[in-house]
């Protein structure tokens, strides 16, 4: 696989406009967003809800990709026409979550390091082989007292650069995300200091692997103080601290940055990506690969009939495409 390819689907990934849709949660984690709504975590039920995501009218207008699960990946709509083909129909890429999730460092209490790099190789080729053009691995960086520690970063950056060479080397681009948690009580300026020394270590640790920046994607988490802080930041302070620190240690050849919304409230996650936008033009195209932040609302009503609000559920999902898209080109009004 060229670099030329490899950059040619990271920019669609981030066309004027567009974001991503995560829909790669693993059936743990959907397992606790269903549970959270009262349906049963059935194979069915999940495919049956993945199924309304993909099918959503109009859904290309605004989103450029979705992130899958291995089960996804491998699953069709009620009429068997596979989801990978029904997306690339509808110009929307296949992504897949390549990681097997965080486990904890040994030696490090209270931190963990992403596994999933044993036998990936063969998983990728898989994945392409299924349709997938892009692949996703979170590292998750929790913050507290004395953590994150640097062996804690360091092992996490290890890992997703060597995800990134081997997805490169199949065809796949990377996208890297490196998550710092918005657990805990710390304040917006540690929330800096941690995302700084993380994307630091990240971007030193592709370039030790060879990973080409053209073709790689970062799904960045914003700062923002922690959940618990007393002091929470304005829309305009979240905006301004993230884009410096991205600005500080983010390549401007990378062809684009995607954030993640961990937790956010859907008005906020939009208003933070809106507001970045309109303080640019930026080194990057700045867009969403929302999970929470997409499917919230959707999900919730969903869930009350399964089969009769799929239409309603869809509006809702295209709504909130709608609402990030916008947000993507600095143009979103809703937060007026
Ligand atoms: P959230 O937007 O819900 O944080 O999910 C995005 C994601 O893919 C996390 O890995």
């Amino acid at each position: 696989m060229s670099i030329e390819q490899l950059a040619e689907t990271a920019q669609a990934m981030v066309a004027a406009g567009k974001g991503i849709i995560a829909i790669d949660e693993s059936n743990n984690t959907i397992a606790k967003r269903f549970e959270a709504v009262g349906i049963p975590n059935s194979e069915e039920n999940r495919r049956a809800y993945r199924e309304m995501l993909l099918t959503t009218p109009g859904l290309n207008e605004h989103i450029s990709g979705a992130i899958l699960y291995d089960e996804t990946i491998r699953q069709s709509t009620r009429a068997g026409v596979p989801f990978t083909k029904l997306m690339r129909d509808n110009g929307i890429i296949p992504g897949i979550k390549v990681d097997k999730g965080p486990q904890p460092l040994a030696g490090f209490p209270g931190e963990v390091v992403t596994e999933g790099l044993d036998g990936l190789r063969d998983r990728l080729k898989e994945y392409y082989g299924l349709g997938a053009r892009f692949a996703k691995w979170r590292a998750v960086i929790h913050i507290g007292e004395d953590i994150p520690s640097g062996s804690c970063i360091e092992a996490n950056s290890h890992a997703l650069a060597r995800y990134a060479a081997l997805c490169q080397e199949q065809g796949l681009v990377p996208m890297v995300e490196p998550e710092v948690l918005m657990d805990g009580s710390h304040d917006i300026e540690t929330c800096y200091e941690v995302t700084e020394v993380v994307l630091r270590s990240l971007f030193d640790a592709l370039y030790q692997q060879s990973v080409m920046l053209e073709g790689t994607i970062l799904k960045a988490s914003m700062v923002v103080p922690g959940k618990d802080c007393e002091e929470q930041a304005s829309i305009d302070e979240v905006a301004e601290s993230t884009l410096m620190c991205l600005k500080t240690t983010v390549p401007a050849i990378l062809p684009g940055i995607v954030f993640l919304s961990g937790g956010q409230s859907d008005a906020d996650a939009t208003a933070h990506l809106d507001a970045m936008n309109r303080m640019g033009p930026q080194p990057w195209p700045l867009s969403f690969s929302y999970g929470r932040a997409m499917q919230s609302a959707a999900l919730k009503l969903w869930a009350q009939d399964l089969v009769g609000n799929v239409a309603r559920a869809q509006q809702i999902v295209h709504a909130r495409a709608r609402d990030n898209g916008l947000a993507a080109l600095g143009q979103w009004t809703g937060g007026a």
